[in-house]
């Protein structure tokens, strides 16, 4: 891959729209700061990249919890937005756009995709029994109605599964059933629903995963991962089925155009959030006199990159509905979609009473967000395998590495230079082979965050952090700084230690962004970006640092003790 050429990429991506009815948490975050890396590392490659999100505003939970707090869904939803906003700017998740499902810009694209597919001859229609609540008056989504499992017998499973024998069911199965929302016992009613034939999509699908695809300047890759697309592959086997897009009022959500009291289902419009985010942003960028446009990104012919960034949970949705109806709709489909597993803590799942369940906020109010976005870097790979956070190896990780490896160099390095020259640099590297060797890996890092393969990055990081940290240990130019005649020396040691740790800054500045702002302060540089790393700050001429500020503290175990107890629920 080139640089020049990596400047030529248009680029869309998201990551996945959390429901506005809860809190982010820590497992969330996985996503975020993954998609927040990857579009950090393009940025600083100087590709045109756009980062859009949304909250999935709609749906029965949504109307159900704002019912429960006696306000409208919309008061809900308006509150839950800033509060998500605000724990996404605590974890410097630098969304270029974030938008609401509920907007005017969703109302627009998904009643476009609902025309194309209608008139594309891919709606049906039909009447088929659903639960409903008679004392409420309303239809029950399944996971509203619990019951005794058809096949074991086990009391208050789900309506759709059980999660004692693992059987998988059709709700009206269910024994004894009762409603969630009014305890009373729901009845079939029959219902008119709105389906898409999916099935319509099987060849379009089939081939839209079977093809690989090429980013300008990178090398040819697939749409989804391996495990992904053997899941679709048996998805598509086992033949599709109808998708019923519509909900019967009351519902918080999009009234269906020409089907007064049917609501689309929150799944149809969540993914055509995406699109909308980019519409409204769009319309920003317009009124502040810049130019993007709408088409060049979500037109069938055009050549920019589209991502989404979601957990495999969903791979279902972003990778049949979501592809099938943007076929259907007249759009492009995606480049790609990555998928990642889920959060552990400690190894187990995060648990509430545990204290392992943290929400962002807590996690902000007690610790830096850099240290887990270092953390889940280091643990973050091309798979879908779920990831664990061990809170003991997060404490001495961040320690080790960032603080006692990497920001270590500039400090001792600072420390001795104020004293030498006040802070100003040696005209000249003093071991050139070593920095080339630093410099020469910015191709295969970059390759590693390009791949999401950020684990990797991080390890060749640390790996050069410790060769910059032994060059200074053998050097001594502590010592060499008390005799008049090591002076020179140790300036050009020393001078040299600062010029790896900027390439080192550099190279980390996609995943811990405030603590490069500050090391770009120290050093006294523009913002750093890729394709300049190479060149050393002695080449510029003259060059003098300013004050050396603390870059990032340690870790205090206490306050990761502190955090799991304000997570705790008795
Ligand atoms: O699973 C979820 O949390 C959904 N709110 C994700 C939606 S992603 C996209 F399709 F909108
Ligand atoms: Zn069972």
């Amino acid at each position: 891959m080139s640089e020049a050429e990596s400047t030529r990429r248009r680029i869309l991506v998201t990551s996945a729209l959390p429901y506005a009815n809860g809190p982010i948490h820590i497992g969330h975050l996985v996503e975020y700061i993954q998609t927040d890396v990857w579009v950090r590392f393009q940025r600083m490659r100087g590709a045109e990249i756009h980062f859009v999100c949304a909250d999935d505003a709609h749906g029965t939970p949504v109307m159900l919890s704002a019912e429960r707090e006696g306000v409208t869904p919309e008061e809900l939803i308006e509150r839950i937005g800033a509060e998500h906003q605000a724990d996404f700017a605590a974890f410097d998740i630098s969304f270029d756009n974030y938008h609401t499902t509920h907007s005017p810009e969703n109302r627009e694209c998904s009643e476009r995709i609902y025309r194309a597919l209608r008139e594309g001859g891919h709606v049906v229609e039909r009447t088929i029994p659903r639960l409903y609540d008679p004392e409420r008056e309303m239809f029950l989504p399944d996971r509203y109605v619990r019951g005794e499992c058809p096949r074991c017998g086990a009391p208050d499973q789900l309506g759709d599964s059980c999660e004692v024998c693992g059987a998988t069911y059709e709700t009206d199965e269910l024994r004894n059933p009762v409603s969630v929302v009014s305890g009373g016992r729901p009845e079939l009613r029959d219902s008119e629903q709105v389906f898409v034939r999916l099935a319509d999509f099987d060849e379009v699908l089939r081939t839209w995963v079977g093809e690989t695809f090429h980013p300008p300047g990178e090398a040819e890759r697939r749409r989804v991962q391996p495990e992904i697309a053997n899941k679709l592959d048996e998805w598509l086997s086992a033949g599709l089925e109808d998708w019923d897009i519509s909900r019967n009022a009351p519902y918080f959500g999009f009234e269906i155009p020409d089907r007064p009291g049917k609501f689309f289902y929150v799944w149809l419009d969540a993914p055509i959030g995406y699109m909308a985010s980019f519409l409204n942003l769009c319309g920003r960028v317009r009124a502040e006199g810049g130019e993007l446009r709408f088409e060049d990104f979500w037109a069938v012919d055009s050549e920019a990159e589209v991502y989404h960034f979601i957990g495999k949970d969903i791979a279902y949705f972003h990778t049949l509905f979501w592809p099938a109806c943007l076929h259907g709709g007249g759009f492009r489909k995606p480049s790609a979609v990555f998928c990642h597993g889920f959060l552990t803590v400690n190894g187990e799942k995060m648990s509430k009473r545990r204290g392992t369940f943290v929400q962002a906020r807590t996690y902000a109010d007690h610790l830096d967000s850099e240290y887990l976005r270092y953390y889940f870097a280091c643990k973050l790979g091309d798979g879908i395998e779920d990831m664990d956070l061990n809170l003991d190896d997060f404490v001495a990780r961040v320690n080790s590495d960032l603080v006692g490896k990497v920001v270590n160099i500039a400090s001792r390095c600072a420390r001795l230079l104020q004293g030498i020259s006040e802070g100003r640099l040696a005209d000249r590297l003093h071991d050139p082979a070593l920095f080339e060797r630093f410099a020469g890996a910015r191709d295969t890092i970059a390759g590693f965050y390009e791949t999401r393969e950020y684990g990797r990055a991080m390890r060749e990081v640390m790996a050069l952090a410790d060769l910059a940290n032994r060059y200074i240990d053998e050097h001594k130019p502590w010592l060499a700084a008390r005799e008049p005649a090591g002076k020179a020396e140790a300036h050009a040691v020393c001078s040299t230690g600062i010029e790896l740790f900027r390439l080192l800054a550099g190279f980390l500045k996609p995943v811990v962004p405030a603590t490069v702002a500050k090391a770009e302060a120290f050093l006294g540089v523009p913002p750093l970006a890729w394709s300049e790393l190479a060149t050393p700050l002695c080449a510029a001429g003259e060059h003098r640092l300013n004050r050396f500020e603390p870059l990032l503290t340690r870790v205090d175990p206490g306050r990761v003790d502190a955090m799991v107890e304000a997570s705790r629920e008795r």
